[in-house]
């Protein structure tokens, strides 16, 4: 087997596959630009959702690349051996060219072949999808690995063998998985993944993208079928070395380094329990939140949306380093020793270095400050606390410190515990659920019919979306970049670079242009062309933003010499702007330091 460290598995895995007549594409952004479904990149698919829909992809059909990814539904399992908030994926694509024989015979070529892993083949299992609901079982692939002397099958159901889709609606189908055995060989004849043994651990998944799953919730056929693959590094590095953990590869040496001499506790592998588990979320939270605060599209800590998961896992990596020692570690140090291990595959995390540090720094600071208000304010209710003979505090009054002042119940559990009291968990529990019901189903709301549904409406609010940067760009001038962009079916919301906020003049005329745009009734055409062709052309990109050496132009305009605006782009967008109807800017508010936001809605 090949010792890989994981520079090395990417730079293989993106060979292999350009070999085999892939084009290697950028990996994208953290924070997806026209899925408002989701707060994160959550699998090397994510952006290539449109193109797995059907759209034309310009670097062609046969794809490749590594993409950074945050999970958050795995939260409370990181800690164990595997689990992580953040990860790197590997991918390779088929959009409507090679399907099911050719994408496992890759698979097991890279897997099991001397010139790349060497993964010997008794130590290698597979899952198949079992059918469900109408949709065959997949013996076609089993037979496929079968044929290749893969003898550890395993078939699944949807469950486990289904993959998709990464929104609420979109591209999905079934799919084979594969698995690395961690003990020293299978435990008896029959032994493949899912045994209860447990010792397999899933690595690589390769998907057959055959349907589209609609705002319904059906599942209708996708007109062109699509092959998305993921190999997870951290994963494969750890079984390509022989290692348990994914904590005990070299990925993670430097930085549980830095969290040992930061808090001067030793980490023994996994062998002590609580503190070792501490270490790890560490590891994991700061990893995390140095991707998100050195990404393009940066969000910082704050109470909502994808800022409001980055202050939770700061915060938890805050609140673990306080259990772990007396000392008063400090994030940021650890956060340099990710930057500087990663700074070649991602370049953005030294280029964002500097914002990095000091939002780590910030957010810490203000977590001691809230951490300092709630242990106040315990110490306030604690003497009629005491008054309980039972010794209870109650769960309610535990949510109402978390509530207000953003006090951990870990914390108030920990302060009770002191003065011989516990809190009423079940309590606190369901006070927590009911709110935590309450967000749930407002986001849903705002969410509803965004352009991950590709709806029609958020379509003409994508291309609203461009008559508006342009029109900044011409009132407050071209220092105006995009920060960030959220569509939904009801309206757009825009953030960009700007010092000050915009007078009602200004925003009049924003509009005014915008509506004159839209009145021309202008065609919106598309090209393919490299970057800097783009760039020289006069296409608006994202500075800081990786594209493609080949990129999709959109064009507002009667020609492409005489336009409103180009820019680099995704799509979809509308064939004419006429369809639009009357553009009016809603709000114009601060979004963050030198940052404006614009809410702005189309009217009929
Ligand atoms: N989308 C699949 C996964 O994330 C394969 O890339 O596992």
């Amino acid at each position: 087997m090949k010792r890989l460290t994981a520079d090395e598995l990417r730079g293989k895995y993106v060979n292999f596959f350009v070999s085999k007549g892939h084009t290697q594409i950028q990996g994208k952004s953290l924070i997806p630009e026209n899925d408002p479904t989701a707060l994160f990149t959550m699998a090397g698919m994510h952006p290539l959702v449109p193109y797995l829909s059907g759209q034309e992809h310009p670097a062609g059909k046969r794809l490749t690349d590594f993409q950074k990814c945050i999970r958050t539904s795995d939260i409370d399992s990181v800690g164990d051996p595997s689990h992580l908030t953040f990860f790197e994926m590997l991918g390779n694509w088929s959009l409507g060219d090679y399907f099911k024989e050719e994408t496992i015979k890759m698979s097991f070529e890279f897997l099991t072949s001397p010139d790349w892993l060497n993964i010997p083949l008794d130590k290698l299992g597979v899952t198949v999808f079992e059918g469900e609901d109408g949709i065959p079982k997949d013996d076609e692939s089993a037979s496929i690995w079968k044929s290749l002397g893969v003898t550890r099958i395993s078939y699944l159901p949807r469950e486990d063998n289904w993959w998709g889709p990464a929104g609420t609606t979109g591209p999905c189908g079934p799919d084979t998985e594969m698995f690395y055995y961690m003990g020293d060989a299978p435990c008896s004849a029959d032994c493949k993944p899912g045994c209860p043994c447990n010792k397999w651990l899933e690595i690589w998944n390769d998907v057959f993208m055959q349907y589209n799953k609609n705002a319904s919730g059906e599942y209708e056929p996708l007109s062109r079928k699509c092959v998305d693959t993921g190999m997870g590094i951290e994963r494969t590095v750890t079984v390509l070395n022989g290692k348990s953990s994914v904590y005990d590869t070299e990925i993670f040496a430097d930085i549980l380094g830095a969290i040992e001499k930061a808090s001067g506790v030793s980490y023994k592998s996994g062998a002590a329990g609580e503190t070792d588990k501490s270490i790890r979320i560490i590891a994991d939270h700061v990893r995390s939140s140095t991707f998100i605060l050195g990404d393009p599209k940066a969000v910082s800590p704050s109470n909502v949306g994808a800022g409001y998961v980055l202050r939770r896992l700061i915060r938890r990596a805050v609140r673990h380093g306080r259990k772990l020692s007396a000392n008063e570690m400090r994030l940021s140090p650890i956060a340099e020793v990710v930057i500087n291990q990663f700074k070649e595959a991602y370049p953005e995390l030294k280029e964002n270095s500097g914002f990095i540090l000091k939002e780590l720094d910030k957010e810490e600071d203000k977590f001691m400050e809230t951490l300092q208000k709630g242990e106040h304010e315990f110490e306030k209710l604690l003497p009629n606390l005491l008054k309980d003979p039972r010794k209870i505090m109650s769960g309610r009054l535990a949510f109402k410190l978390y509530d207000t002042y953003g006090f951990p119940i870990e914390l108030t559990e920990e302060l009770a515990a002191e003065s011989g009291m516990t809190v009423n968990r079940e309590e606190f529990e369901d006070a927590f659920k009911k709110h935590q019901e309450l967000s749930r189903s407002q986001s849903g709301q705002a969410f509803k019919g965004g352009l991950g549904d590709q709806g029609e409406e958020a379509v003409k609010y994508h291309t609203a979306t461009h008559l508006l940067h342009k029109a900044l760009k011409i009132v407050l001038g071209d220092h105006v970049a995009q920060k960030g962009s959220n569509i939904t079916a009801e309206r757009l919301r825009f953030d960009f670079a700007n010092d000050a906020p915009m007078t009602s003049a200004q925003i009049k005329a924003v509009e005014d242009i915008v509506n004159d745009q839209i009145r021309k009734n202008l065609p919106v055409s598309m090209e393919t062309m490299g970057i800097d062709e783009a760039k020289a052309s006069g296409a608006i990109a994202l500075f800081g933003e990786k594209y493609e050496a080949q990129v999709k132009v959109y064009t507002i305009g009667a020609s492409s010499s005489d336009f409103f605006t180009k820019e680099v782009c995704g799509g979809p967008h509308v064939e004419r702007t006429g369809v639009l109807g009357s553009f009016k800017i809603q709000k114009e508010q601060s979004s963050s330091a030198g940052v404006r936001r614009i809410r702005a809605v189309l009217e009929p």
